[in-house]
């Protein structure tokens, strides 16, 4: 069954953890749901991971729909989280709301997730859940920052800015997000805002403390190889199982190995096959 916002309050209250894993399609959604996981995140990171962009940059609102309806298909009984991409959100509280409501009307998510924690990115928080949208927040290594960051690096490693995140967090609380999203921090900066807010907080890269975790499907199952942060755990290697049957597949089609018509053809009767053959083949 679906759960629901209190079932992830209640949760985080008995210390059960949430597991949340991303899906861009409705293959993964169906195994994610299959699996029994909590969430599904349809993330930007599908700019890099399926579409190959160099960062989540470039991904539009239409491409984040057509992946989100295809994991509502997918996952039809999994809460699901549709991330605002870039500039969908960052202009004005009608475009957030507008983009946040498309997300719900048009993919059936269940929330929205948008990151930041300035004053701009607070209005968008309190506009969007005001016209009764769920939101969820992202601090830390935020992405769609990364310039600002200076690059995709760990945050909060100093009490400078551990002090910063958590004030960060309390105000996305306080906006009226229901749960946060923390990205690249050390673990006990984790633990200080988990221990520090009362909604749920999700964590990757964020250690152990957290409210529950999320990984990027395509590093966990060794897919994607271009990049691997040191907080993926691979917990199989279908990227090498893809590469050797793909090797194996060439070199039976050059080779004449596969098909085998007996196995993998389809069937026609004999007195048929007769006729084409006098007719065509005898000559
Ligand atoms: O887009 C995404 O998958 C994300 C995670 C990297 C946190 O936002």
């Amino acid at each position: 069954m679906k759960k629901t916002v209190n079932d992830f309050r209640k949760m985080k209250e008995t210390g059960e953890k949430i597991s949340f894993i991303t899906s861009y399609d409705y293959m993964t959604a169906k195994f994610a749901e299959q699996s029994e996981i909590d969430m599904i995140l349809v993330g930007d990171s599908l700019g890099n991971v399926l579409l190959g962009y160099e960062s989540t940059i470039p991904v539009s609102m239409d491409e984040m729909i057509i992946h989100a309806r295809a994991v509502r298909r997918g996952a039809p009984n999994t809460f699901i989280v549709g991330d605002m991409p870039f500039m969908s959100y960052q202009i004005s509280d009608e475009l957030a709301i507008k983009n946040a409501g498309r997300f719900i009307k048009e993919a059936n998510c269940d929330c929205i997730k948008l990151e930041g924690a300035d004053s701009r990115i607070l209005d968008r928080i309190r506009a969007i859940t005001g016209i009764g949208i769920l939101a969820m927040g992202h601090i830390g290594l935020t992405p769609q920052f990364a310039a600002k960051l200076g690059g995709c690096k760990a945050q909060g490693k100093s009490l400078e800015a551990a002090k910063v995140l958590l004030e960060q967090a309390k105000a996305v609380e306080q906006a009226g997000a229901f749960s946060i999203l923390v990205e690249g921090v050390p673990a006990i900066v984790g633990k200080l805002i988990s221990d520090n807010i009362s909604i749920p907080v999700l964590g990757i890269g964020a250690g152990s403390f957290v409210d529950g975790q999320l990984l990027i499907y395509a590093d966990m199952l060794g897919m994607y190889e271009d990049f691997t942060p040191k907080f993926v755990k691979k917990y199989a290697q279908i990227g090498e199982e893809i590469k050797r049957a793909f090797t194996q597949y060439n070199q039976e089609v050059k080779k004449g190995i596969f098909p085998v018509d007996s196995e993998y053809s389809y069937k026609i009767k004999e007195e048929e096959a007769k006729k084409i053959k006098e007719l065509y083949f005898t000559k």
